[in-house]
């Protein structure tokens, strides 16, 4: 596994998932009190109203203060807990009406990311940290779900229906993300990885995935782009500014696939070895993902590596 299991709710580092580990830990903390009280009483119930000598205990009926009392505690109780849920959604759930910061689109089995700047990159989103961004979450295909833990709520990716939640880091780092619905058989395999940075590392991260890509000069990075260029990649990658097909969007951009810390959503760690290890044979690695086995030769493996990595 390429990424780190560190992801708990209950290890929030933003406003928003303190507000959701708050309610969390508060409505256990009432419920609990509240199934010791029941259990407590059963138990005294029991005993205290036993049956004696085949004798029923006495009877009460219309207890008033008993009345009153069983009415209010809930009441009360049941508002405190509104009261935090309120608070937890109010600070999760994203404003409809302004412009995302980011586009997260759920596809089977990755996730794509795209910024009004125009960036485009796949399962790795970087922002810069103490902002509270906008993220508009979308679906490609079937019913996602968009989670980091310690960032922010869930949020369900439905065809057709954007919604839009607020994200934001306080500390710098990598938090690891997840597809938190069940959509297929690679499901597990669908990871994101939120990189809070400073802002100006952010602006600089940027910067960098805007430049287009240079056209390959060595030996080996022309036959990779040849490979790229004339086999089924380039029907669903894109590489910006070297191929003429910009719009594909049936997989992952890979302009600056170099610069990602994973590959296939989370399953390897982005090295030329585990790339070349994809690129031979994708379906060994993550079955049933709709990348095919393309039957390439262990030079071409080694020619697009030199491609995929190289620069740009
Ligand atoms: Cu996408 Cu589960």
């Amino acid at each position: 596994m390429a990424t780190s299991s560190r992801v708990s709710p209950l290890d929030p580092h933003s406003p928003q998932a303190a507000a959701i580990a708050e309610l969390f830990t508060n409505a256990l903390f009432i419920c609990g009190g509240v199934f010791l009280l029941v259990t407590v009483l059963v138990f005294y119930c029991a005993y205290r109203f036993r049956a004696v000598d085949d004798q029923e205990p006495r009877q009460v009926e219309g207890h008033r203060g008993l009345e009153i009392g069983w009415t209010i505690a809930p009441v009360v109780i049941l508002t405190v807990l509104l009261t935090f849920t309120v608070r937890a959604m109010t600070a999760s759930d994203g404003p409809i009406d302004r412009d995302p910061d980011v586009t997260i689109i759920g596809h089977q089995w990755w996730w794509e990311v795209r910024y009004p700047s125009g960036v485009v990159t796949a399962n790795e989103v970087h922002i810069p940290v103490g902002k509270a961004l906008v993220f508009r979450i979308e679906s490609a295909d079937v019913i996602h779900d968009f989670w980091v833990p310690e960032l922010g709520r869930k949020i369900d990716a439905i065809p057709g229906r954007p919604a839009s939640i607020w994200l934001e880091a306080d500390d710098p780092g990598p938090y690891v993300g997840t597809c938190a619905e069940y959509c297929g058989v690679q499901h597990a395999w669908m990871r994101i990885l939120v990189i809070a940075e400073p802002l100006e590392q952010f602006a600089e991260w940027q910067r960098q995935q805007l430049l287009p890509a240079s056209p390959p000069t060595q030996a080996d990075t022309v036959r990779g782009a040849a490979i790229f260029g004339s086999m089924a990649c380039v029907s669903c990658h894109a590489i910006g500014g070297a191929v003429a097909n910009e719009k594909a969007r049936y997989a992952p951009d890979l302009t600056h696939l170099g610069d990602r810390k994973t590959l296939g959503a989370g399953i390897l760690t982005n090295t030329s070895a585990e790339l070349g290890r994809w690129l031979r044979n994708p379906q060994e690695i993550k079955t049933g993902c709709h990348m095919p086995d393309t039957q390439l030769s262990d030079q071409q493996v080694r020619d697009l590596v030199a491609y995929l990595e190289s620069p740009r």
